[in-house]
């Protein structure tokens, strides 16, 4: 059995319900958040709340609850219903169900569904790390908002799938933004680490703050400024981050060697020092 929870309820996944109405369905109308727990622990769990704060204020849906503790509770109790020691939350909220109109309906109250789901992680590839395809960003001009219209993402990673890679990396123009599914970066020639700045060409990734966070805490310089495909080309070591992946080394663009092709130095020390801060997160009390 698995419980989810729809609009104040706690129920078993297979007999949730949502209207054909939700302007989710309808329109792509709503926002959604994907965090990891451990116990009842979710990892950098106000970061992720308030960037749906953030992301609902783009889209204008007002925040469903009186206020974030609430909403917090609620996660803990799908967790502890479930008896799970971890795994991964998916957060939806969309403006709710009305007959169709472009217009946003009046009286309306969002539609709220969240569940937990599992990834299996493959340790290899942090070990040996992955391959990207470079492709073009044909996304919209509001990447910061965590919106569920995800066709472009969707499309590109299974296109990356197909040809046998890890992620697609978009550019727009000469510039990477970040990857279908995670954010993009390199360690260039100066060993700076360098990533394309939180605006709206992309997701401010909450694993992406961390690691900036944790990087410039032990002395490494960070620089948040796009990276072009000649600096790609010659960067030094490159790596991408999400919440599911949490970090994993680029060593390979395109199917060309990133330096010699294996994990670089400042990434697996980036790797260690996340894991940590997820431990000391994990032990956090409750
Ligand atoms: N994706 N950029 C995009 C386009 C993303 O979809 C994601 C995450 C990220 C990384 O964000 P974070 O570090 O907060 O997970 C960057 C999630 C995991 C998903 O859609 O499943």
């Amino acid at each position: 059995m698995s419980i989810c929870y729809v609009n104040g309820s706690f129920e078993d996944k297979s007999k949730a319900m949502i209207s054909i109405q939700d302007r989710g369905f309808n329109f792509a109308d709503g926002v959604y958040e994907v965090m990891s727990f451990y116990g009842t622990n979710v990892i950098n769990i106000e970061r992720h709340l308030k960037r749906l704060e953030k992301s609902l204020e783009g889209l204008k849906i007002n925040f469903p609850y009186t206020n974030i503790k609430s909403l917090e509770l609620i996660l803990k109790k799908i967790i502890k219903l479930n008896y799970l020691d971890n795994g991964f939350l998916y957060l939806q909220i969309t403006r709710g169900s009305s007959h169709r109109n472009h217009l946003f309906p009046k009286a309306i109250s969002p539609n709220i569904v969240i569940f937990t789901f599992n990834v299996k992680h493959d340790e290899k590839l942090t070990s040996n790390g992955v391959n990207i395809l470079l492709s073009d960003d044909i996304r919209w001009g509001r990447c910061d908002i965590k919106s569920i219209s995800l066709l472009p993402n969707v499309l590109e990673k299974q296109k990356a799938f197909e040809n046998n890679f890890y992620e697609s990396w978009q550019k727009r123009g000469d510039y990477i933004t970040e990857g279908s599914t995670s954010n993009a970066f390199i360690v260039n020639e100066n060993n700076e680490i360098q990533t394309h700045p939180s605006n709206n060409y992309i997701l401010g990734g909450v694993t992406r703050d961390t690691v900036i966070q944790i990087a410039k805490l032990n002395k490494l310089i960070v620089k948040e400024e796009p990276f072009n495909l000649k600096e790609l080309k010659e960067c030094n070591e490159a790596f991408l981050t999400s919440t599911t992946a949490k970090i994993l080394p680029v060593v390979k663009v395109n199917n060309v060697s990133v330096k010699n092709g294996k994990p670089g130095m400042i990434t697996n020390k980036l790797i260690k020092k996340y894991n940590h801060f997820i431990d000391c997160e994990i032990n956090e009390s409750n």
